[in-house]
């Protein structure tokens, strides 16, 4: 297995991937639709973050894409105590779910982070996803709020 950045040629295998990776957020609540509109437009951005040099990377077989995770940092022009990465997404197709893949990505998506000067990385998991959660803990991670809903 490989771990490199997405590439443009990468799209039309990245979109049913992404489909279902959205499909997982929107199980546990999220307002994203899993449709092949919004995929394309990950997909796309991804790749422009990958471009230019963000941690968006994908795990591949020879051709065929594993999983991926689709990090990057904030380039708005404010002034922060840290920089971070935000860990926007992390997704394995269910076949090479549970051989530590979405582990290797993150520690590739890691070294990106600290060689480009990143300080700390941030992420949502829902509260649903109790097996996330246990995860990111032990690998020292700790949480810093709550986001609510409410129906209007
Ligand atoms: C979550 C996911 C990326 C884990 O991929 P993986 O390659 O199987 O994970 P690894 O083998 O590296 O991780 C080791 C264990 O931690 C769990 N884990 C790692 N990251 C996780 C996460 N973000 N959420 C839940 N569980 C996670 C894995 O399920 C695996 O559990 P196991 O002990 O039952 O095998 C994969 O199951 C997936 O794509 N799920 C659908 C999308 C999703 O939930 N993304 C994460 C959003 S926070």
């Amino acid at each position: 297995m490989d771990i490199r950045p997405w590439r443009a040629t990468d799209i039309p295998q990245l979109i049913p991937l992404l489909v279902d990776a959205l499909a997982a957020g929107a199980a546990r609540g999220e307002a994203i639709i899993a449709d092949e509109h919004n995929a394309t437009f990950y997909a796309q951005l991804g790749v422009a973050q990958a471009e230019g040099g963000h941690p968006t990377l994908c795990a591949v077989d020879g051709e065929d894409i594993l999983g991926f995770v689709m990090w990057s940092w904030c380039e708005l022009p404010l002034h922060v105590a840290w920089k971070v990465c935000f860990a926007g997404n992390s997704y394995v197709r269910p076949d090479a779910r549970h051989r530590g893949v979405a582990n290797a990505l993150r520690q590739a998506a890691g070294l990106r982070c600290r060689a480009a000067g990143v300080e700390r990385i941030i992420g949502p998991v829902h509260l649903v996803n109790t097996r996330g959660i246990q995860e990111f803990v032990r690998q020292g991670a700790w949480p810093t709020s709550v986001q609510m809903e409410v129906l209007v």
